[in-house]
């Protein structure tokens, strides 16, 4: 069910770096990315696909993980994505993609999900050093990444408390997830 889906679709921070993401795999997360909505179908949004350990390695460390987890620096070796996929915007067809980014996102994250993977969306991305590192020429903006893999944590779902919305990992290295209720959302 859809639904099931997408509750499963959590951002997921460690994996089992063992387990390799396919190539195949990663075309059809993009293959459910290009049938997905597109402003003025446009469709400005290109696709960098990376599952060599080498290439994973080079683009780790130009990623910023789990802001509100100050104690916490990031997936350690072992644990860190398997792959990535680079989400760039054709500055010769638009600079202004409206939401195509996000819709295309979650297209893939749940094409990943569905096949027991999972991921998390990195905005946080020093994008010079990225785009030196993989060469990306200046047409293509650096919109975001997707970090992929096997996931190898826990992540629940809470409901927010005293309007705190910072996730957070308890004792048992379960991570949670705040979310506000349906009342809070519906405004009317
Ligand atoms: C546009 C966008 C950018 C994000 N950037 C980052 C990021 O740079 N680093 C990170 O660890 N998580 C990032 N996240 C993941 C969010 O922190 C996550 O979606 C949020 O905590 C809710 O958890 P959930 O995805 O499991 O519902 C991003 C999510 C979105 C939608």
């Amino acid at each position: 069910m859809l639904n099931d889906l997408i509750k499963k679709n959590r951002s997921y921070r460690r994996f089992d770096q063992s387990v390799p993401v396919t190539t195949e795999l990663l075309r059809e997360m993009v293959e459910a990315a290009r049938l997905s909505g597109s402003a003025k179908n446009l469709q400005p949004l290109r696709y960098m696909l990376f599952n060599d350990p080498a290439d994973c390695a080079q683009i780790f460390p130009t990623l910023a993980w789990a802001g509100y987890m100050k104690d916490w620096a990031g997936p350690v070796d072992g644990e860190q994505p398997a792959a990535y996929i680079v989400q760039l915007g054709d500055l010769d067809l638009t600079d202004d993609w409206w939401c195509d980014d996000g819709i295309a996102a979650q297209s893939m994250l749940l094409t990943a999900v569905e096949q027991g993977f999972g991921g998390c969306i990195i905005g946080s991305v020093q994008r010079e050093k990225l785009r030196s590192i993989l060469s990306i020429p200046e047409r293509y903006k650096i919109i975001q990444v997707l970090a992929l893999g096997k996931p190898a944590e826990k992540v629940v779902i809470d409901n927010v408390s005293k309007n705190d919305i910072k996730y957070w990992r308890d004792e048992k290295g379960i991570h949670h997830v705040p979310k506000r209720s349906l009342d809070d959302l519906i405004i009317g």
